[in-house]
């Protein structure tokens, strides 16, 4: 499997948490709070597990090329991440406070929407470039690393394998 391939699929996993914590928004009370708190737990480990890969992994591999990127699209990426984890701290503290159902509302949206133009974005932009500058064997190696990358960490989070 490639480095896309791997973050492609996980982005896909991603989404379909998405979809759950939007259908959680639409449940009042004890139910939907219960919702995003579940999905949360399982989102957040995958999430930073997944970051570390493009951030530890992909990216070094993308500035030391032989058609390097330039450090300045890297650092828009990193700061993209920064980003969606300023919206996870805003969510984590509106779940803080049950009763405040319109500021999880807000919160929720908030983030749902700054995730999903994040994965977009990686695949519109810096996927194809990936699989423009590095030769199909780095790509793969890369792949393996991170799948490997991403097992341990699911593993700590967890204790079993993705599924
Ligand atoms: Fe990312
Ligand atoms: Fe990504």
């Amino acid at each position: 499997m490639t480095i896309t391939e791997l973050l492609r699929r996980q982005h896909e996993s991603f989404r379909r948490t998405l979809r759950a914590m939007r259908d959680s928004l639409k449940k009042d009370g004890t139910e939907g709070h219960a919702g995003l708190d579940r999905s949360l737990r399982h989102l957040l480990p995958l999430l930073a597990a997944h970051e570390e890969v493009e951030h530890d992994l992909l990216f070094p591999a993308l500035s030391s090329s032989e058609k390097p990127v330039s450090g300045e699209v890297l650092d828009y990426f990193d700061k993209e991440h920064e980003t969606v984890h300023h919206h996870i701290g805003e969510l984590l503290e509106s779940l803080q406070a049950p009763e405040a159902r319109l500021r999880r509302l807000v919160a929720t949206s908030d983030f749902i929407a700054v995730l999903e133009e994040h994965l977009e974005q990686e695949e519109r932009t810096l996927f194809p470039l990936v699989e423009e500058i590095l030769p199909l064997d780095a790509q793969e190696r890369l792949g393996e690393a991170g799948r490997a990358q991403t097992a341990e960490a699911f593993e700590h989070a967890y204790g079993g394998t993705p599924s």
